[in-house]
């Protein structure tokens, strides 16, 4: 068991985003990351839930793609707005201009990028949660928004790999990482 890391997070003066597509481990990983911070975490999608009464699979098939952004970016600005916490994102959320811009210039983002076989293996677990894999071979889809969101994945802070390896191993590649990020000039 890894210690716990309070002093990094005294000296965050800002919200850590995970960010990545479905399936990376962004809430399982941001959930003991903030454990070992010592901060409060929220899930995006959670959040939408409490908003809406709905899951957030579901507002995004009731509502579309477009209305689902515009209330993601509302409510990342609210978090963003709130104390210094760990934040995971849904997929698309930093792949939106808008919220991208107020990610970037207000909190640290950490992509986590994970390989197409393993966001499939993990998504297979709850098909049903997640719409945009519903509409065909769920490693192909992957595939395809792995080609079209890494360039905006890739303006994250700091990259961390998902390989595979345990939950744990990931949170403290990303303690490891953002020490240095807070080193650098
Ligand atoms: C989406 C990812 C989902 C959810 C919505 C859209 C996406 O979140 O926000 O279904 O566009 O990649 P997870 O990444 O938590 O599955």
């Amino acid at each position: 068991m890894s210690e716990p890391s309070p002093s990094l997070a005294d000296r965050l003066d800002r919200p850590i985003v995970l960010v990545g597509l479905m399936g990376a481990g962004k809430s399982t990983v941001g959930r003991r990351l903030a454990r070992r911070l010592g901060l409060p975490f929220v899930d995006s999608d959670a959040a939408i839930e409490d908003a809406a009464g709905l899951p957030a699979g579901e507002v995004f098939e009731r509502f579309g793609e477009e209305d689902f952004r515009d209330g993601e970016r509302r409510l990342v600005a609210r978090l963003v707005e709130g104390p210094v916490q760990v934040i995971a994102t849904g997929g698309g959320a930093f792949v939106n201009e808008q919220t991208r811009k107020l990610l970037k210039d207000r909190t640290i983002t950490v992509w986590l990028d994970a390989p197409v076989d393993i966001l499939a293996d993990r998504t297979a677990r709850r098909p049903d949660t997640r719409p945009m894999l519903k509409q065909g071979d769920r490693s192909t889809i992957l595939g395809k928004l792995i080609q079209e969101r890494r360039p905006s994945y890739a303006e994250a802070d700091i990259r961390v790999p998902s390989t595979g390896g345990s939950h744990g191993d990931v949170v403290d590649a990303i303690i490891h990482a953002l020490k240095d990020h807070l080193a650098s000039p």
